[in-house]
């Protein structure tokens, strides 16, 4: 019938998931099941993820997340076609874990075993959701990823740029700390900047002085820092007003990089001219809604189809996976047992 049937595994962050998608030709493909658990609790108290503490829980997990992904998908191993896998880049306990899973289960099923990059799948979901044609405009924007991608096909990632130092999700988890906002930092600091004055500090624009869709995001929480000492020196502590008005400048600094890098990509995009012209947001940070409307602007000035894909198909999972690893397999690509787990892996 020419229909593939996947097994996705994730282990290359703090997320341990693991995922079964079938693909149909001419269809939209089919989430059976995904499962992702998180270990944000775990990592709580140390203000970032541990490496030791991530590859531990995941080496734990795999084995039941598996197992659960393949009953609620009602799909047995002998239906599977495939075992995609997050082969990097990520923390290398965390990755090798999944990968050794995915080799055990290739070789007691003698099922083909197909590695994939952790950021070709957040790049390739928008074809997962939407059948989106080649080739689009991405901006990959999280707490650990941040960059502009052209994607060609399922293996040809043109990059236009990217962060040279923090991730914006980042940017949003340190400043959430320097203000003693909750973790994960980014909705907090959203919530308290809708209640601000986002004209009262004057934060950095890095980089929009310089040709490119690079970006930096770590002078900005420097001058945030800098900022909130001031404050403090001058009256003892913050108020809550003082609070809701930094993160209301640091989130339209955000906001204004991303979005006149984004305009410099879409122009790039454009040259190709693409014949159905399309931007996709992907990450946690995608789900700012003061960013997102910004994107959203842009491209409709630019007539380009603007699509964000369910929040839980946007941060960490394992559908991703599977459906990077369908679109590998599709293309004639694949592994064998000789697989090796990479923490750095450019895309
Ligand atoms: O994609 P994701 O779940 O995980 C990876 O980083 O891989 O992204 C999580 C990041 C965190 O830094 C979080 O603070 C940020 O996304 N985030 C947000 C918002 N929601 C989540 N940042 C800004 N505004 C939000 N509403
Ligand atoms: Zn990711």
């Amino acid at each position: 019938s020419g229909s593939l049937t996947f097994l996705g595994i994730e282990s290359s962050c703090d997320d341990t998931a693991a995922a079964v998608i079938r693909h149909v030709p001419g269809q939209v493909p089919q989430i059976l099941a995904s499962v992702v658990e998180g270990q944000t609790a775990l990592h709580a108290a140390f203000g970032g993820v541990v490496p030791e503490i991530a590859a531990r829980a995941h080496a734990e997990r795999l084995d039941h997340c598996v197992e659960q992904a393949l009953v609620e998908s009602g799909v047995g191993l002998a239906d599977l076609d495939g075992i995609a896998v997050t082969s990097g880049p990520g923390l290398i306990g965390g990755v090798l874990s999944g990968v050794m899973l995915a080799k055990g289960l290739a070789l007691a099923t003698g099922l083909p075993i197909v590695g994939v990059n952790h950021l070709a799948g957040h790049a390739l979901t928008p074809r997962l959701t939407d059948q989106l044609a080649f080739p689009y405009l991405m901006l990959l924007v999280s707490g650990g990823h941040c960059q502009f991608l052209i994607v060609h096909g399922p293996a040809q990632f043109q990059r236009l740029g990217g962060t040279i130092d923090d991730a914006p999700g980042e940017a949003f988890d340190k400043t959430a700390k320097l203000l003693g906002l909750p973790q994960p930092g980014g909705p907090a600091v959203q919530a308290e900047a809708a209640l601000g004055d986002a004209k009262r500090f004057a934060f950095p624009r890095p980089l929009l002085d310089r040709p490119g869709c690079d970006m930096s995001f770590s002078g900005l929480k420097t001058a945030l820092l800098r900022a909130r000492d001031a404050l403090i020196a001058e009256k003892g502590g913050l108020t809550v007003q003082d609070r809701r008005d930094l993160c209301a400048c640091f989130q339209l600094a955000v906001a204004e990089v991303l979005a006149e890098k984004t305009r410099r990509a879409l122009a790039v995009y454009a040259d190709l001219s693409p014949s159905e012209p399309a931007l996709a947001v992907a990450g946690g940070v995608a789900a700012n809604t003061a960013i997102r409307d910004r994107l959203e602007q842009l491209c409709a000035l630019s007539d380009t189809r603007f699509l964000a894909p369910p929040l839980r198909l946007c941060t960490d999972n394992a559908a991703m996976i599977a459906w990077a690893g369908i679109e590998r397999y599709l293309a004639g690509g694949f592994d064998d047992t000789d697989l090796v787990a990479r923490p750095r892996w450019p895309l």
